[in-house]
């Protein structure tokens, strides 16, 4: 009997893209599972923020990091991030947790330790998975690799909208410093930087809307795989 392999679309670009949204949509749209690996990274810099351990302090991440299990679950289809059995999905999303997941994620370790988890997620579900080395490091040989990007005072304005309606207390100007800051640390990190893999194809998304950028995407994935 012939066992139907598992797919992959990875979905890397820089922060405000709009990749989650996109990537919840496809994997939605196609039946796929939707893993969002930036949320991997947050929960390892909330638990080291949680024990007072900087991101930068190379030792206390490193002696930390055998304390930290995690585990992702799906609750009505929505990715809840467990941490040693804790629901921290939500403590994670904030500016703070931004930043100390872009300063973590540049430390080779920690790199090491979460390969594992997301490769084994892509193992056991067709995935759309989004981050920003999916298709370059954690599954290069993924079906479909999307690079999204979009001009930053446009990445910035979605996020400022996005905080503001969550009721942070935040300026636009702040937002899109940040977000620069983020962007610079991302793509200049010696392990794994953010940049679109050769085989990518890159998606513009400053004016388009979701659904016509989920719609590219898909048409993408309906070209490479055929009909799912
Ligand atoms: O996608 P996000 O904004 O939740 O990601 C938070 C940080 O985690 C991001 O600034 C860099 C890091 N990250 C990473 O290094 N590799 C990934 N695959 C996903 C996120």
């Amino acid at each position: 009997m012939k066992t139907k392999r598992n797919y992959a679309v990875a979905i890397d670009g820089p922060a405000g893209a709009g990749k989650s949204t996109v990537a919840r949509r496809v994997a939605r749209d196609l039946g796929f599972l939707y893993v969002d690996t930036g949320a991997i990274y947050r929960t390892v810099g909330y638990h080291m923020d949680f024990y007072g351990i900087g991101p930068r302090d190379t030792d206390g991440v490193n002696r930390l990091l055998p304390d930290v299990n995690i585990s992702l679950e799906y609750v009505d289809g929505v990715q809840r991030m467990l941490l040693n059995g804790r629901d921290v999905t939500d403590e994670i999303r904030t500016p703070e947790m931004s930043a100390i997941a872009s300063a973590i994620s540049a430390q080779p370790a920690v790199r090491a330790y979460l390969l594992e988890l997301q490769r084994d997620m892509a193992r056991r579900h067709s995935v759309v998975m989004d981050g920003r080395d999916i298709g370059t490091v954690v599954l290069p040989g993924a079906d479909v690799k999307i690079f999204l990007t979009a001009a930053p005072e446009v990445r910035a304005r979605r996020r400022f909208d996005e905080l503001r309606a969550k009721g942070e207390s935040v300026t636009y100007e702040q937002v899109l410093r940040d977000l620069n800051q983020r962007d610079h640390q991302d793509q200049t990190r010696k392990i794994a930087p953010l940049r679109p893999a050769r085989d990518a194809v890159e998606v513009d998304t400053t004016g388009l809307d979701i659904d016509q950028v989920a719609a590219a995407i898909e048409a993408l994935v309906k070209e490479r795989l055929g009909s799912l």
